[in-house]
């Protein structure tokens, strides 16, 4: 079968379209024919040698690797101690995160059932493939944890706010993967949502039921927005903080990238900090599920590029300004 592999680390041109064999499954696993793969941030993480964890959790590596954890198919063979799935179910999942081992960029992958669901009918492969890690982390943020692990950056056990009517929720990087999902759960559990991006995404996050929308090139959140229940920030970075004074006395930050608050400030203005790092969970991607099915919940795509061209859509990421998500094709 064809898989993208890379055999040193590097930028873009370091994948390769290359023959390599079909897995082969183990126990509790099925092997997955593989129609379209997601594109998410650990992907090109691990192409540039995991620069961006600090070195002393940094993990040997042993290439050629195959990236990717994200995808949607058809199961072809089952294990013989799995029950849940046959061959020729539609599936899509996360596979085996946190780790680096998931190899969906390929045309077949050997999955754990686990970490599947049945492909919701109502979203085709594309946007199926596009779903899983982005859903899953707003969903453990906002929704649901689904397990009792503590955060790796924090040793805590992140708790849901119950989000309810009248509460307010704002999605800085709303477009993006995580914020377009967060913002459609915000607003499905009652929200008010206000949508922080890039001027360009102002209809795509109206459409998806944002309330309110600032243009984070003209107009600083912190100006214009208080009293809000939970800000949920994709974006992270040094200047994270200028984000705590839109939260309300109790309010919450949920920070899914890197970020660091002044501990004093945070006890100041009386903000609880939480973080998750995301994990499979089949189960949720199941419940998940009916709301696709439901037309609660839509894939925002951005772009698609076949398997072959996987360097291209990672310089497509690159570029940043993503509006919901970039996927390989597989099948077409
Ligand atoms: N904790 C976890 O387990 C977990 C899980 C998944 C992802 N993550 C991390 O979360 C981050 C986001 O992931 P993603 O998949 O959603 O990324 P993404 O699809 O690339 O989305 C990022 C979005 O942020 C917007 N953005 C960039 N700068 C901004 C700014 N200053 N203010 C507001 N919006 C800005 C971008 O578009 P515009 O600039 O055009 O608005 C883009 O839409 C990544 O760093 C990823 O590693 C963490």
């Amino acid at each position: 079968m064809k898989a993208i592999q890379f055999h040193e680390a590097g930028g873009p041109e370091v994948l390769r379209y290359d023959e390599v064999p079909v897995p082969e499954i183990g126990p509790g696993e099925v092997l997955v024919r593989v129609y379209a793969a997601g594109v998410n941030p650990p992907d090109w993480y691990l192409r540039e040698g995991l620069k961006v964890m600090p070195a002393e959790m940094r993990p040997a590596l042993e290439f050629p690797l195959t990236p990717g954890t994200d995808m949607s198919g058809v199961v072809q063979a089952v294990a013989a101690d799995v029950a849940e799935f046959a061959v020729g179910d539609e599936v899509f999942g996360m596979l085996r995160f946190p780790g680096f081992n998931g190899r969906t960029y390929a045309e077949h992958v050997a999955a754990p059932a686990s970490d599947l669901a049945r492909k919701p009918a109502g979203i085709d492969h594309v946007q199926a493939a596009g779903a899983p890690m982005a859903v899953l982390t707003a969903w453990q943020y906002l929704v649901d944890l689904g397990h009792d692990v503590p955060s790796p950056f924090t040793g805590q056990v992140h708790q849901p706010v119950p989000i309810a009517p009248g509460m307010t929720v704002l999605v800085n990087g709303a477009a993006g993967g995580v914020g377009h999902f967060a913002v459609q759960l915000a607003k499905w559990k009652g929200a008010r949502v206000v949508a922080v991006a890039s001027g360009r995404h102002e209809q795509f996050l109206r459409n998806l039921g944002a309330d309110e929308f600032i243009d984070y090139t003209r107009t600083r959140a912190a100006d214009v927005v208080s009293d809000v229940d939970i800000v949920i920030d994709t974006v992270g970075g040094p200047d994270s903080s200028r984000l705590l004074t839109v939260l309300k006395r109790g309010g919450t930050m949920l920070p899914v990238f890197f970020a660091q608050y002044d501990p004093e400030e945070t006890a100041r203005l009386a903000i609880s900090v939480s973080n998750i790092q995301v994990r499979s969970n089949g189960p949720q991607l199941a419940e998940i599920g009916r709301l696709f099915d439901e037309g609660k919940l839509q894939v925002g795509v951005d772009s698609t590029y076949p398997l072959s061209e996987a360097g291209n859509a990672h310089t497509r990421a690159a570029q940043g300004h993503i509006q919901g998500k970039i996927v390989l094709t597989v099948v077409s």
